[in-house]
């Protein structure tokens, strides 16, 4: 059902009779879960008002390539980069043609150049503009750049005629956009996931912890889910819900989480661990809560925790195993020493002195290493993250398991 969770959809709808599809079509990719944002050319204004597509997806809807109040909020450079996918619904022959010559004559055109998501067109026009060389050529240079069609399909048109042109139906849209993002390249693996802090009691109602939010695990869980994977996200107290067809496991302690992450780890491939596990636990947790005396200062004695990721890594049998590595300075050197005493496969390593990465933020900034390689990607969501990591892994998971 909700399969488009977390997924930035960019809507473009151009001049045709199509257009009042596209309403529906908003409200099916949202109720989907993905986030929406609609971008019209003025002769689609013609045929559907801008007011209805705004209500339906929630935004305001974008028209004008220069417009400076649009500009001020989000620019459409900034829209060409949110975009996770850019679905052009319907799109007309003169659209098509515009953007096959690479112009950049309006808000779409240019977000269409400007864009690294993949461009989906859902072709709709009268059966004789479809079957023109000119169009016929115009859409096989597209779809040689990589640009995917969705359609036409054939039927009784509005203009009376009959044949190819007819716009698909907004669920089978709303269907391909979602499959859109299904790689397969997990398909038939078995996944565990650790994510988010874990709580070291120290009496009834105090706690050791730390600021993850598992952001960052959960947005791995979806994405292994998408890459065709069956996930099992082993999680301490968070306050996000897990992405749909995830087996949640709920834990609070580091020994709790090393049990479910136990549990079952012969059937696992790829075990990662994006959790903050607390490394030390207090020595003895206090019955009833531990009462203010007189001394100014109090000692609590520690003990080591389990190490979770080390532990799957030593298994007989072991799952390719990625750990995180979550350091305030020296980061890569930290993350090689991690990589090499835990004997993982691959460590990815996050700065988290940085603001606006890291801990309980929206976004990370990682560099992937492995005993011969490392590569930083770029700053973006943890979403958007999740889904190259997931991709990155399982190709070298996948080139590791060739060679054996
Ligand atoms: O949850 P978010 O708010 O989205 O933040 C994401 C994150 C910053 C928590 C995440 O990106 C991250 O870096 N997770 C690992 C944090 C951490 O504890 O790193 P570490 O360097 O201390 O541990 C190294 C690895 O060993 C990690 O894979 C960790 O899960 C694992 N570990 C650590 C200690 C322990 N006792 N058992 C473990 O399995």
């Amino acid at each position: 059902m909700h399969r488009l969770t977390n997924r930035q959809i960019l809507l473009g709808i151009t001049g045709g009779i199509a257009a009042y599809k596209s309403a529906e079509l908003t409200r099916l990719l949202k109720k989907a879960g993905a986030d929406v944002r609609v971008v019209m050319t003025p002769a689609a204004a013609e045929f559907i008002t801008p007011l209805t597509l705004q209500a339906l997806s929630g935004h305001q809807v974008h028209l004008e390539l220069l417009d400076p109040e649009a500009e001020a909020g989000m620019g459409h450079i900034e829209l060409a980069k949110w975009a996770d996918l850019v679905l052009i619904a319907p799109a007309s022959a003169d659209f098509i043609a515009r953007m096959t010559a690479g112009m950049g004559n309006d808000l779409l055109t240019t977000l269409c150049l400007a864009t690294d998501a993949p461009i989906c067109l859902a072709p709709a026009m009268n059966q004789a503009m479809w079957r023109d060389t000119a169009t016929q050529t115009n859409l096989a240079t597209v779809v040689q750049r990589g640009i995917k069609l969705f359609g036409p399909a054939e039927g009784e048109q509005a203009c009376g005629d009959t044949g190819p042109g007819r716009m698909l139906e907004p669920e089978q849209l709303a269907q391909l956009a979602a499959e859109q993002f299904e790689t397969r390249s997990l398909s038939g693996k078995t996944v565990f996931i650790t994510a988010g802090p874990t709580r070291e009691p120290i009496d009834p109602v105090r706690f050791i912890s730390n600021h993850s939010s598992g952001k960052m695990g959960f947005a791995l869980a979806q994405a292994a889910v998408d890459a065709g994977a069956r996930v099992k996200l082993i999680s301490g107290p968070v306050n996000i819900s897990a992405p749909p067809r995830v087996e949640l496991v709920k834990v609070e302690t580091a020994e709790q989480m090393l049990a479910a992450s136990l549990d079952g780890i012969a059937t696992c491939d790829l075990f990662i661990g994006a959790a903050a596990v607390a490394d030390y636990k207090p020595v003895a947790v206090a019955e009833h809560k531990i009462k203010k005396g007189n001394e100014e200062i109090m000692e609590l004695r520690l003990v080591k925790n389990p190490d979770i990721i080390a532990t799957i890594a030593a298994q007989a049998a072991p799952p390719f195993t990625v750990g995180f590595a979550a350091e305030t300075r020296d980061l890569l050197n930290y993350a090689r020493s991690k990589l090499t005493r835990k004997q993982l496969d691959m460590i990815i390593a996050n700065d988290v002195s940085q603001p606006g990465i890291g801990f309980n933020s929206d976004e990370n900034l990682v560099t992937l290493v492995t005993t011969d390689t490392q590569e930083t990607l770029p700053q973006c969501s943890k979403q958007q993250l999740a889904r190259q990591l997931i991709e990155k892994i399982a190709s070298t998971m996948n080139a590791a398991q060739d060679k054996v």
